[in-house]
C-alpha cells in the first residue's frame, strides 16, 4: 500500500530509517517527507536510497505535478515519526509552511503521529492541548514511550521502537483495507504499484528480478500409506518448472522446491537450485526455511489436502475374510495460508505470495467464484486459477489461466488477466504480475 512517512526534526529521526526499512521490506511504497530542519539529523540521500523514491522537503519542487497535494491524496496512510512538539503545534494550527505540513493538511488518509520530545515538552500545557485537539479530529497520536531521552533525563517522550510503530502501522493498514470494503481482514498488506486490470501482463523485462530471490514450489506430493503405497495426484510439475526458468531468465536467484514431477528437473540449471521433497510435511519445512529470505514465493505445487492419518509400517495385506481396509485421512497443514499469516504477524516475508487454484467448478459455483473465495480465504497477493478436469491442464503443455488480485486492486474486483497459451507463456504473465509487487 502507499504510505507517506513524515519525519520532523528530532534526534529520533534515525529510528525512522529502520521504520522505513520495515515498511519497504513488507512491500509498501513509501514516500518520505522530511521537514527541512530534520535533514540536519538524517540526510535526504538516506531516505532516497532506502525508499527508492525521490525525496523533497519544499512545496516548490515538483510544482508542475502539484506534489504537495498529490502525495497526500494518493496515500493510504500518513505516518509522522518522530513528530516533534513543533510539528504537533503546526499540524494543530493547520499551517502549511513546508511539504510535510502541507501534505498533512491536504490528505484525507488516516494519520498516525508518533511524538518524540523531552518529557517537559510532552507534559506542557501547549502540547497536551495540541494532542487533544488533533485526537478530536480523528488523528491518531501514539503515546510516547517512557525511558531514556537524549540527555541524562528519563521519562515519557521517547520515540517508541520502530517495530512497535510498525505493528500499529500494520494494524491500521488492515483496518483501512477492510474498511474500503475490498478484501477481508485476511487480504494482504502489500500491493503493487500498478493495477493489473489493464490487459494481459507482458513478459518481465530481462534483469527485472536481478538480485531477487524467488522460491517456487512445483509438482505433486506423495503421502505414504504403507512402505509401498501412497496417495498422490496428477500434477506434472511443468508449470512450476516453467515459472522457475522464467524467473531465472529475469535475473532472479531461484530456489525450486520440487515434489513429484513428470520430468525430473536437471541437477544443474543456471541460477536455479533444486530441493526435492515428497510429502506435504517436507514441503512445509522447506517453505518455512526458504520463505524468510524470499522476495517472491510462488506456490505452484499441488499439495495434498489430506493424508493417511496413520502410516502402516508393514504393507497392508488382503485378509482372508475379504474385509476391505478402511483408510482414515487427516488434513495437511495449509502451507500457503500459514506463510501469509506468518508474514502478517512477523511483519516481514516475501513481498509477494502467489497461490494456485486448480478448480473443476461445480453445479453450484463457477471456478472463478471459487477462486475468488480462495484468494480471500488464503490472503495471498495473487491467485492463479487453472480449470482442471480429466483432460484439462494436468500434464498438458497448453493451459488457460486467470490471474486474480485481491478485489481492492481492481476496478470491479474481478479477474485480471486471462491467458490461453503454453505453460511458458503463462509463466511469463505470472512472473510479470508478481514482479509488480517487488519494488
Ligand atoms: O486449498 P487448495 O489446495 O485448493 O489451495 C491451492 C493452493 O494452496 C496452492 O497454491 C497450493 O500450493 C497451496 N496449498 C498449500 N498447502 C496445502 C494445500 C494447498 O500450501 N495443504
Amino acid at each position: 500500500m502507499r504510505i507517506v512517512l513524515g519525519v520532523s526534526a528530532g534526534i529520533a529521526a534515525y529510528k525512522a530509517v529502520h521504520l522505513l526499512r520495515l515498511m519497504r521490506e513488507a512491500g509498501h511504497q513509501v514516500d518520505v517527507i522530511p521537514t527541512p530542519a530534520s535533514e540536519k539529523f538524517v540526510g535526504r540521500a538516506t531516505w532516497e536510497a532506502i525508499s527508492g523514491r525521490p525525496v523533497t522537503t519544499s512545496v516548490f519542487s515538483g510544482v508542475d505535478e502539484v506534489r504537495h497535494v498529490r502525495l497526500g491524496q494518493e496515500a493510504d496512510l500518513v505516518v509522522v515519526a518522530p513528530a516533534t512538539a513543533d510539528l504537533l503545534a503546526r499540524a494543530r494550527a493547520g499551517m502549511a509552511d513546508d511539504l510535510l505540513t502541507t501534505t498533512l493538511l491536504a490528505s484525507e488518509a488516516p494519520t498516525l503521529l508518533v511524538p518524540a520530545m523531552h518529557t517537559e515538552m510532552w507534559n506542557s500545557a501547549a502540547t497536551t492541548e495540541n494532542v487533544e485537539v488533533l485526537r478530536t479530529r480523528g488523528i491518531e497520536v501514539m503515546e510516547p514511550a517512557v525511558g531514556r531521552l537524549t540527555g541524562k533525563d528519563t521519562g515519557p517522550g521517547r520515540l517508541p521502537e520502530p517495530e512497535e510503530i510498525y505493528a500499529r502501522v500494520t494494524e491500521l493498514l488492515h483496518e483501512i483495507d477492510g474498511a474500503a470494503g475490498h478484501g477481508t481482514p485476511e487480504a494482504s498488506a502489500s500491493a503493487p504499484d500498478q493495477a493489473l486490470d489493464q490487459g494481459p501482463a507482458a513478459a518481465p523485462t530481462p534483469g527485472r528480478l536481478r538480485g531477487r530471490t524467488v522460491v517456487i514450489t512445483a509438482g505433486g506430493t506423495r503421502e505414504p500409506l504403507d512402505p509401498v503405497r501412497y496417495l498422490g495426484n496428477r500434477s506434472s510439475g511443468k508449470q512450476g518448472m516453467a515459472l522457475a526458468e522464467t524467473a531465472a531468465a529475469a535475473g532472479a536467484k531461484v530456489h525450486l522446491i520440487a515434489g513429484t514431477m513428470d520430468v525430473r528437473p536437471p541437477a544443474q540449471l543456471p541460477n536455479i537450485t533444486v530441493e526435492h521433497i515428497e510429502t506435504a510435511a517436507q514441503l512445509q519445512a522447506a517453505v518455512q526455511r526458504a520463505a524468510p529470505a524470499a522476495d517472491m514465493l510462488i506456490m505452484a505445487a499441488a499439495v495434498a489436502d489430506f493424508r493417511p492419518a496413520a502410516y502402516a509400517a508393514q504393507k497392508i495385506k488382503k485378509t482372508e475374510d475379504g474385509e476391505n481396509p478402511v483408510i482414515t485421512l487427516e488434513r495437511t497443514p495449509d502451507i500457503l495460508a500459514e506463510t501469509v499469516q506468518h508474514r502478517r504477524s512477523a511483519g516481514t516475508g516475501p513481498a509477494v505470495i502467489v497461490g494456485f487454484a486448480a478448480e473443476t467448478g461445480s453445479a453450484e459455483a463457477d471456478p472463478l467464484e471459487l477462486a475468488r473465495a480462495k484468494l480471500l480465504r488464503k490472503g495471498c497477493d495473487l491467485l492463479v486459477l487453472n480449470q482442471v478436469g480429466e483432460t484439462l491442464v494436468f500434464g498438458r503443455d497448453e493451459t488457460e489461466i486467470h490471474i486474480l488480485t485481491p478485489p481492492r486492486l481492481t476496478v470491479e474486483g474481478s479477474a485480471v488477466v486471462t491467458l490461453r497459451g503454453t505453460k511458458h507463456e503463462a509463466a511469463e504473465a505470472i512472473i510479470a504480475a508478481a514482479a509488480a509487487y517487488v519494488v
